[in-house]
């Protein structure tokens, strides 16, 4: 009696444990996809909302490299939230002499997923 339900409970728990990985196999391929998805929504931001006039994603232009801003904010906490509003808002004298002017046509939404684009670039080797 005692082995039979322990049997039991050895197969659930195997069952379960296949379940959990198929699920997170599954997630874990959606997360890919939606993050490739997210790039190119960052540019495309980045275009509709003139940034790529002062930057570019690799080299300096009038303001910094795209990747050099991740670089500069890679593992920090608050960092995405920190570039959103930095981005609507504007600032000097981080980067250079230059400032950025504030970009009111942003909106928050649009704010942090540049920002999330952002800080998911990586300097090109
Ligand atoms: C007129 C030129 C110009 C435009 C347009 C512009 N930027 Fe900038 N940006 C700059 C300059 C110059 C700096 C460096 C400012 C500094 O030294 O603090 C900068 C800095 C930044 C930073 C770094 C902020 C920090 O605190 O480190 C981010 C992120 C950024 N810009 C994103 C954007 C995005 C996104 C857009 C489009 C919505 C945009 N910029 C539009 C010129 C511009």
């Amino acid at each position: 009696m005692h082995s039979k339900t322990s049997r039991a409970a050895r197969g659930f728990a195997a069952r379960a444990a296949a379940a959990a990985a198929l699920a997170c196999a599954a997630a874990l391929a959606c997360g890919a996809a939606r993050a490739a998805g997210d790039q190119v929504v960052g540019e495309e931001l980045a275009r509709q909302n003139n940034c790529l006039a002062c930057h570019q994603v690799q080299s300096k232009r009038v303001g910094p490299a795209f990747a050099a801003v991740a670089e500069r904010f890679a593992g920090q906490d608050g960092a995405a939230d920190y570039i959103a509003q930095a981005i609507r808002s504007g600032g000097r004298g981080r980067w250079g002499a230059i400032p950025m002017p504030a970009q009111p046509q942003v909106d928050e939404d649009e704010a942090r997923r540049l920002a999330a684009w952002i800080l998911g670039l990586k300097r090109a080797e």
